[in-house]
């Protein structure tokens, strides 16, 4: 089933995707604001990473499809079926359009289906100390930063903070009808 925001529609990778996904690891202003670490990614180790993937229940990945065309990706993973939580990312090809709301919308439709359909009551995430765009992304979509790893993240000779950030399905429900988000 896809997954349907306002304007962004959620859907399974395919190995046609490849080649995006590999232009962001790639892509160094990218590397530069998300927490994990890449190294220069071959087309052939690319598509072996995609081949040995398995449906294992707790990794969902999902490409982001705005007006037609694969613009990033975000994802559930390390889904915790007990305590009914999971992590979750986002990012956005460098030639897709920014600051028109494809972000929000993309995090708006993972966040129903988390809640409403997997019935999950937390996502947690992070963000580099320095990473305004997610941190006014996420605290739009209801996100609460819940504290500070400080100097957990190397990256351009220096050590960053990390803000540790969790969302509850309350948070989220009490974001929704404050914002009429999917009303308008
Ligand atoms: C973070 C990211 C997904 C935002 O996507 P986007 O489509 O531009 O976000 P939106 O248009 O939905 O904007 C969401 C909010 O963040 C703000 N925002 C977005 N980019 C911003 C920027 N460069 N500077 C300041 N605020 C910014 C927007 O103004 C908006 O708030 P508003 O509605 O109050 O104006 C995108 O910049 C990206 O992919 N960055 C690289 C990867 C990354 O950092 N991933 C997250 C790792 S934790």
């Amino acid at each position: 089933m896809n997954i349907y925001g306002k304007s962004v529609v959620l859907r399974a990778f395919e190995l046609r995707d490849m080649e995006l996904l590999r232009e962001m690891l790639n892509d160094p202003s990218i590397e530069q604001m998300v927490v994990g670490w890449a190294w220069p990614i071959s087309e052939f180790s690319q598509e072996q990473w995609f081949r040995q993937l398995s449906n294992n229940g707790k990794d969902f990945r999902f490409i982001i499809e705005y007006e037609g065309k694969a613009v990033g990706s975000t994802s559930l993973t390390d889904v915790d079926w007990k305590n009914r939580k999971a992590y979750t990312g986002i990012k956005l090809h460098s030639s897709s359009p920014k600051q028109k709301g494809i972000g929000t919308d993309a995090v708006m439709a993972l966040q129903r289906y988390a809640f409403d359909q997997l019935q999950l009551q937390r996502l947690e995430g992070s963000w580099l100390d320095y990473n305004k765009p997610s941190e006014n992304l996420y605290l739009k979509c209801g996100w609460v930063i819940e504290g500070i790893q400080r100097q957990a993240i190397y990256k351009d000779g220096k050590y960053h903070d990390l803000k540790v950030v969790g969302l509850l399905r309350e948070d989220y429900e009490k974001m929704v009808e404050n914002s009429k988000y999917w009303e308008s």
